[in-house]
């Protein structure tokens, strides 16, 4: 099990906004939504644009390059239920927002 990594403190992350960070050398799309920080792979499954850079609206992301619109919440595509990016686990502990990689990406 891996453990939660530290990528932000809370006030870095405007609500209404995402960012990309590191964690064990993945690249993984931050959003900070009314709901919460939601984490999804950064990469965007069409041609590896970054989701942390695209524009958030309620709990959907999309692509900045040609709107693909994906859940912050699941990581699924909305356009196309069956598929989807990995989701990954938020926490805020003080004022750190940490994640920790879904199991099946922490080894790759
Ligand atoms: S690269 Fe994301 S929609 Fe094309």
């Amino acid at each position: 099990m891996e453990d939660f990594v530290t990528v932000a403190r809370s006030g870095e992350l405007p609500e209404g906004t995402g960012s990309t960070f590191t964690v064990d050398g993945r690249l993984v799309a931050v959003f900070h939504t009314a709901e919460g920080y939601r984490a999804i792979d950064d990469l965007c499954p069409h041609m590896g644009a970054s989701l942390g850079a695209g524009h958030l609206e309620g709990t959907t992301v999309s692509c900045p390059w040609h709107a693909w619109r994906f859940d912050v919440c699941n990581g699924q595509w909305v356009d196309n239920p069956k598929m989807k990016v990995s989701s990954h686990e938020v926490r805020v502990a003080g004022d750190e927002i940490q994640i920790r990689l879904s199991p099946e990406e922490a080894d790759g």
